[in-house]
């Protein structure tokens, strides 16, 4: 694939985000949640795009203090396991460690090996399940979090 290219999420991006959500999630996240992000100064989100400014993916997360806790992350399927997911969470990472946030929380579907392995490759360590946390199915959530 072309070079991955990372950027601050803008509204221009918000309505590809959506659709992304859509194709990945039961309750997706509509376009308007999406640009309420970008007045939040708490929020810090970022796209992946390619050589010809093609949406690939998508990260999310709120800074509070010194913690922070990803909403989420999504890559299109035909653009998935060709390391966009990693580069999204590396950007996040080199983010939160420019603002002196000491963890990052997230939680994910404990039937999600894709997205579990990502963050263990990124050296986020499980820390605890939550039981039921997911509804559309119902499922447990495991809780992971990476230490700086
Ligand atoms: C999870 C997701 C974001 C990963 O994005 P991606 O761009 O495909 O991930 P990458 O190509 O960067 O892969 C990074 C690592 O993730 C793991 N991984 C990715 N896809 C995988 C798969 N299908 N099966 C197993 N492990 C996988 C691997 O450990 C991989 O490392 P490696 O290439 O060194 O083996 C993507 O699968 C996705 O959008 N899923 C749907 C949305 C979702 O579930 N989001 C998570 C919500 S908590």
């Amino acid at each position: 694939m072309d070079k991955i290219n990372i950027f601050k999420m803008s509204c221009d991006d918000t309505l590809k985000i959506a659709e992304l959500e859509k194709e990945c999630f039961s309750l997706p996240w509509s376009n308007d949640a999406l640009l309420e992000e970008i007045n939040n100064s708490n929020a810090h989100f970022f796209v992946a795009k390619n050589e010809s400014d093609e949406l690939l993916g998508y990260i999310g997360c709120h800074f509070v203090l010194d913690e922070a806790s990803v909403t989420n992350i999504a890559v299109f399927s035909k653009y998935r396991n060709k390391g966009v997911g990693k580069a999204l969470l590396k950007a996040l990472l080199k983010e939160a460690q420019n603002s002196k946030i000491s963890k990052i929380y997230l939680e994910v579907r404990e039937s999600n090996t894709p997205a579990i392995n990502l963050y263990k490759s990124m050296n986020f360590k499980e820390i605890s399940v939550r039981k039921n946390f997911y509804s559309k199915p119902t499922e447990n959530a495991l809780i992971l979090a990476f230490e700086f």
